[in-house]
């Protein structure tokens, strides 16, 4: 690990300093790079509401070999972390190679590791179509996330995942606001219920779920429920999104005690240990995703790097879920916390 983070900061040093505990301050306002936007508090604050959950140890117990393994839409992972998408690698992450070399080597990690790899979507659509033929045939392991682009705009996007054996694919509609999106069409930005319906429908006609990434309230969270989406991830989109949200900490307890019981729910930002994991879980995610260290280790040592890094959560989760006494994830829940 501390081989290929070094590596990792030879490569992304345009953007990225793989700051020894990935937190936002280094980065703050750097956008395009890997920073949140503005003042950089709401990526900041995603690291700041986890660590005010604390971890309640428990020994007492049985649960000596935790089974970190779930189940997704008929896709056996081994633990419940998910590679989350990520645009213009580029730009972004000043990636000395294109998006759809990046898109293949995580892909390849994630198999590896038996998780899934999401991506994401650019302006253009060439791009996407090269993302997807790294896909190839067996999408079963890859979620695409699509930028909030008007239903009828999406009809050629939806079908390449179908077309590619996609299980689910998502809008993030977090990104509404984005720039270079706004400026590729007139229609693009916020999305009303009626369109998530619509988008919900599309999917569901092409046999895959449906996910909205980026819910922060809960008055959304219910308007995707009542839309049918089969999942919604809380986010704030790693902070890129809005200066000065929550952390998603905060908001996911409230939410998933309204709606957990209705819709799936996943949540990231932030996620760095095995033990951020399982404070997600005990919070009321059913998975939880991660971004930026996954993009260092694919730098460090590309598709390598990815298992690596994935292995090494799932061995601190195991650690986490040993100390608090949870025998599988189901059985982690907020006995696990108490507030700082
Ligand atoms: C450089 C960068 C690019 C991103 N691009 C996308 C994207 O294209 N689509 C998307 O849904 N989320 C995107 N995200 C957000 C991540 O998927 C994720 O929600 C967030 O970064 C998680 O926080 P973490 O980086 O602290 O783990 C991006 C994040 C970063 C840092």
């Amino acid at each position: 690990m501390a081989d290929y983070r070094e590596k990792a900061r030879e490569r992304v040093k345009k953007r990225c300093k793989v700051c020894p505990v990935c937190n936002g301050k280094a980065c703050a306002g750097q956008i395009p790079g890997m920073g949140g936007t503005g003042s950089g508090m709401s990526f900041q604050n995603n690291l700041t509401a986890l660590a005010a959950w604390r971890i309640l140890p428990r020994y007492l117990h049985k649960a000596d070999n935790p089974d970190t393994s779930v189940e997704l839409w008929g896709q056996r992972l081994s633990l419940p972390v998910l590679a989350a998408p990520i645009g213009n690698v580029v730009a972004n992450v000043g990636s000395d190679m294109p998006t759809e070399k990046y898109t293949a080597l995580l892909i390849r990690g994630c198999r590896e590791a038996r998780t899934i790899a999401a991506f994401g979507d650019t302006p253009q659509i060439d791009p996407v179509i090269k993302n997807f033929a790294e896909v190839g045939d067996n999408g079963a392991m890859t979620i695409p996330f699509f930028k909030p682009w008007a239903p009828e705009d999406l009809v050629s996007r939806l079908d390449m995942a179908a077309g590619h054996g996609c299980v689910a694919c998502g809008v993030d509609v977090d990104a509404a606001g984005f720039p270079a999106f706004r400026q590729a069409s007139r229609t693009y930005g916020v999305r009303s219920g009626r369109d998530i319906e619509k988008l919900v429908g599309m999917a569901h006609a092409r046999g895959m779920k449906f996910i909205v990434k980026g819910i922060m309230a809960l008055s959304d969270a219910r308007i995707a429920v009542d839309c049918g989406v089969d999942s919604l991830i809380v986010s704030n989109h790693g902070g890129r999104s809005i200066d000065c949200t929550p952390g998603t900490a905060e908001v996911l307890p409230v939410i998933a005690d309204a709606v957990g019981d209705r819709i799936l729910i996943m949540a990231d930002g932030g996620v760095r240990t095995g033990v951020d994991v399982l404070r997600m879980l005990a919070l009321g995610a059913r998975l939880t995703l991660v971004c930026r260290p996954v993009a260092v280790a694919l730098h460090g040592d590309e598709e390598n790097g990815v298992r690596l890094y994935f292995e090494d959560l799932q061995r601190e989760l195991v650690d986490a879920m040993r100390l608090t006494g949870c025998t599988n994830v189901a059985s982690i829940d907020r006995e696990v916390l108490c507030r700082a």
